[in-house]
């Protein structure tokens, strides 16, 4: 978003929260905090708490207190093996096993046959006025030598600017995409790489290129997403800087004097992502280098790294994030957040560091990690595990929220460390292993606790709470990395524009692709399986697509879908572009680096529609690096010159039909089933292309996310769906949900017009009816607007939801940032609703909401309280949850 107020922190919050707590029993909650915290941190004694709603009942965090131990908590276990050294070679994860099983076994291949290198580059850019224009771009070409002699510095950066593409002074473009790729070899630097706007770095997984910065090297990092310029000014808005990859590399600091050096700069936005990358830095006492220097930004995803040595393996500062599988090797400290609203650190192994995680950032007094979600973690021979400094008078109250789920220690001297180093919790000796299965520091609410009260006990049914088929073979939470298709050669790769589809953005490929998608979905027998790659284009489609069980589609860059025409403009007969599966179906389908759009006005257009049910097991299908971007791009027809804001018209009746960008994002069917990781479902706010202001839009796409998944499991790892009007997300009559982190913001011209508008509710789509939910006659009509506003995330009648961090926004009110402060930009955020209640407890929902920010709402989340009178329950912003410039809750419990 192009506006300047995402700050990292408001100058101004309320120091201590107390000035809009009317009618509540501020004293209360202050003596609940400080007495549970005196039971936690007096002497060294930890209280080993335990709350017990299956002996007695659900009584949320009315815990007893069974045991009490002088020592550090332990579960025995038995004799460790000898520990061996950590092994610096680099190994890459095999992630593509699932795939080249189905796809029957490939031989293990040499580097050079890599697929994507042996393609045909035949992408074409076709908004590009340039007929040359290159998207795939060999840095060997312009160049580069990888010898490990010559410095490569001054070929790459040539590879990847060929073509007037977006650099200073740009902001953004998306008719300018580049793949830039690197084969094996050891490239040395002298200065950074500089990743522009819309660019993908990718290197050969099955060698990987070393990027070895050189000692004389000059610049803030190896890779740098986002330059400085002159006074300090970003090429890019930090918050703005959308779409770009970096995958498959060795980046190497040693050589470099140790009291510098930075792996990658990366300060970006959603549909972003490092992925499988290795930092080796100096591990000497006196390091100072880092592997990633995050300093602010509205990300975005991280997987798969590896950190050897230096001072801080990843420095982060960001909105929301979702990092999984980072591994740490003697960083002096793994990870220091320096802040953020909302964080997910998930399976990530830190080795051999004086500290595991540092959320202590501006302590005491301006404590600048919003909240922080760590699962399935293992921390070994570290002294501190996690160093905070949340105590109960830092400011703002609700700062350093924490949450730790499936947290093993081995040989870790304190696990959590507080204010003055003081012992939270203590740590355990080498060899042994213990885990802890949830903690957390922040405020918690349940039915039993309306007021909410400090989570701060150890509680082991938390773990137990999730169902299995969310799960792995070991237990965490499933996690399945975005296909490389590595082992697959080449010629098990179709092309679509070697079959006939033009992507042009004006032809029509509706039946190219279709005849392409059947061919290769559901293969004959003895025909060999294939995957259907998309060389770089615009593919324009006019009618439904069916995407067959067992169809395997990859994208170069983000090769796009639109969808056109008057079948996707009938608000009574919505139909998908894509429909993957009919219902009943079950097979793997795999979809990564594509994008959906739609060409407006498109009032009927559902962009994809999910009914593949994923096989039981670990080989799921799903999507990854897939985004769908509604308007605000080229040739899209829904820009400013159309559909520029209009904040001064008084009256609702000038929504123009021609501005009607979509019915829906995305509906998972009832039989649906899937993965999902780094996808950014927006319906833009402001023009990507239109020069030179980006002008800021109003677009109207009726409903984000659909889940109507009847048993899921449904995963959704670093997902954001955004400026929808009457939902972000909403899910309906299902279960099994895992969400972490989810990021919504609801559109900014609401409440100009109101969410009632120009979308009738459906009953069938189960669409809010904001006319009659919050329209009475004799409510104040201020009250009405603010009620009048897209859910963030509307659960009906569903169970078993886990939201490990969830960032859900309204910062404006008819385009005004006015409302922030006092938290009158919408009323309520997020609402549970319906009678379900889960299998697994049967007196309740079992959902979770962990890690739960808001920004601009009255209150956090509502929902219905259980029991013979029903009452609606709301968590309030103001009620002790202040972060700063957001507001957060530990735990909502339902
Ligand atoms: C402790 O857990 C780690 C990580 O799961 C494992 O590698 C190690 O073998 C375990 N050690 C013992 C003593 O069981
Ligand atoms: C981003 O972070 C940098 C470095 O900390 C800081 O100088 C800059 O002001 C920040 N920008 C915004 C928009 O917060
Ligand atoms: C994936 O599917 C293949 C073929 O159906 C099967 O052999 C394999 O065990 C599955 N892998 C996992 C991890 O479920
Ligand atoms: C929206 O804001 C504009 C000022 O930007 C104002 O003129 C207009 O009256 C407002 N409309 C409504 C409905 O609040
Ligand atoms: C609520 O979900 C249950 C299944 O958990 C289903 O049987 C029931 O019909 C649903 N209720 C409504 C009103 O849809």
């Amino acid at each position: 978003m192009p506006v300047d107020h995402r700050h990292r922190r408001s100058d101004s919050y309320e120091d201590d929260d107390k000035s809009s707590l009317d009618g509540h029993d501020y004293t209360l909650v202050v003596n609940t905090r400080v007495r549970i915290y005196t039971l936690l941190t007096v002497g060294t004694i930890i209280c080993y708490m335990y709350y017990g709603y299956m002996s007695s009942g659900f009584r949320g965090y009315q815990y007893s207190t069974f045991g009490t131990f002088s020592e550090r908590p332990q579960e025995p276990i038995e004799d460790a093996p000898p520990l061996t050294s950590v092994a610096t070679t680099v190994t890459e994860p095999d992630v593509t096993s699932a795939v080249s099983t189905t796809l029957t076994a490939a031989p293990t291949l040499d580097a050079s046959t890599y697929w994507l290198a042996n393609m045909k580059h035949q992408g074409v850019a076709p908004y590009n006025g340039d007929s040359e224009y290159k998207v795939f771009r060999d840095v060997t070409e312009f160049g580069a030598k990888g010898d490990g002699k010559t410095d490569d510095s001054d070929a790459i950066n040539a590879a990847i600017s060929a073509g007037a593409r977006c650099g200073e002074n740009c902001d953004s473009s998306t008719i300018t995409p580049a793949l830039v790729y690197f084969p094996p070899g050891r490239y040395l630097l002298s200065k950074p790489i500089v990743a522009l706007y819309y660019t993908q770095l990718v290197g050969n997984p099955l060698d990987m290129p070393e990027l070895v910065a050189l000692n004389d090297f000059k610049g803030i990092a190896v890779i740098d997403t986002d330059p400085y310029g002159a006074f300090g000014k970003n090429w890019y808005i930090n918050q703005n800087n959308f779409f770009r990859a970096i995958r498959n590399f060795v980046i190497d600091l040693t050589n470099m004097d140790p009291s510098e050096g930075t792996g990658i700069h990366h300060q970006v936005a959603q549909a972003t992502s490092i992925y499988n990358v290795v930092f080796k830095m100096n591990d000497s006492p006196n390091t100072k280098q880092r592997g990633i220097f995050m300093d602010n930004g509205s990300g975005g995803f991280l997987s798969t790294l590896k950190f050897y040595g230096g001072e801080i393996g990843a420095y982060f500062g960001n909105q929301q994030f979702t990092t999984i599988n980072l591994e740490f090797h003697n960083c002096k400290t793994a990870i220091y957040v320096n802040w953020d609203w909302v964080w997910l650190l998930k399976s990530i192994k830190i080795y051999n560091s004086n500290i595991g995680i540092d959320i202590t950032s501006g302590a005491p007094d301006k404590l600048g990690v919003g909240s922080v979600i760590l699962l399935d973690s293992y921390i070994e021979n570290t002294h501190i595990g996690i160093k905070t400094s949340r105590n109960p008078d830092s400011k703002p109250p609700a700062g350093g929220t924490l949450v730790l789920q499936n947290l093993k220690i081995s040989g870790v001297g304190v696990t959590v460390s507080g204010w003055n180093d003081r012992e939270i919790f203590g740590g355990n000796e080498e060899g042994r292993n213990t885990t802890i299965p949830f903690w957390g520091h922040g405020k918690g609410y349940s039915d039993a606790l309306p007021r909410g009260q400090d989570i701060n006990v150890v509680a082991d049914e938390t773990v137990d709470a999730i169902p299995s088929v969310l799960k792995d073979s070991e237990g965490k939470i499933l996690e399945r990395s975005r296909p490389l298709y590595r082992h697959i050669p080449h010629h098990r790769f179709v092309s679509v524009r070697d079959h006939g589809a033009v992507g042009d953005g004006k032809t029509d490929d509706t039946a190219a692709i279709q005849e392409i998608i059947s061919a290769n979905g559901n293969t004959q027998p003895g025909h060999e399986k294939k995957i259907i790659f998309f060389d770089y284009g615009v593919y324009r489609v006019t009618s439904s697509i069916y995407v067959p069980p067992n169809t395997y589609i990859v994208g170069e860059m983000w090769s796009v879908i639109m969808s056109s025409g008057s079948s996707f403009n009938d608000v009574k007969n919505p139909q998908p572009v894509f429909k993957v599966g009919n219902a009943g179906e079950e097979g793997t389908v795999q979809i990564s680096d594509m994008l959906f759009q739609t060409q407006g006005p498109a009032a009927g257009a559902i962009l994809m529609e999910w009914n593949i049910r994923s096989p039981t097991g670990q080989n799921v299908s799903g999507m990854w690096d897939v985004h769908f971007r509604v308007g605000g791009s080229h040739s899209t027809n829904l820009q400013p010159n159309k559909c520029r804001k209009k904040p001064n018209e008084e009256n609702h009746a000038s929504i123009d039909d021609d501005c009607i960008s979509a019915f829906m994002l995305l509906h998972i069917g009832k039989t649906g089933s899937l993965m999902m990781e780094n996808m950014w479902l927006w319906t833009s706010d402001h023009d990507l292309d239109a020069e030179p202001n980006h002008d800021q839009i109003s677009l109207y796409t009726g409903r984000g996310l659909l889940c109507e998944s009847e048993q899921g499991p449904v995963w959704m790892y670093g997902h954001a769906v955004e400026h929808n009007v009457l939902y972000n997300y909403q899910l309906v009559n299902t279960k099994n949900i895992f969400m972490g982190v989810i990021q919504t913001e609801t559109p900014y011209f609401q409440s100009n017009p109101r969410a009632r508008e120009p979308f009738s509710p459906i009953p069938e789509y189960y669409d809010p009816n904001f006319e009659a939910a919050c329209g009475a006659a004799d409510t104040d009509p201020e009250k009405i607007k603010q009620c009048e506003k897209s859910w963030g995330l509307r659960i009906l009648n569903s169970t078993d939801v886990f939201t490990f961090g969830a960032g859900l926004y309204s910062f404006f009110d008819n385009w005004s940032t006015d409302c922030i402060e006092t938290r009158t930009c919408q009323h309520t955020m997020v609402t549970i609703e319906g009678e379900a209640k889960s299998d697994k407890f049967p007196d309740r929902r079992n959902i979770w909401l962990m890690g739960l920010n808001t920004i601009g709402t009255e209150n956090i989340a509502s929902w219905m309280k259980e029991g013979e009178k029903e009452e609606l329950m709301s968590v309030r912003a103001d009620d002790g949850n202040k972060n700063g410039y957001a507001d957060t809750i530990g735990l909502l419990l339902v």
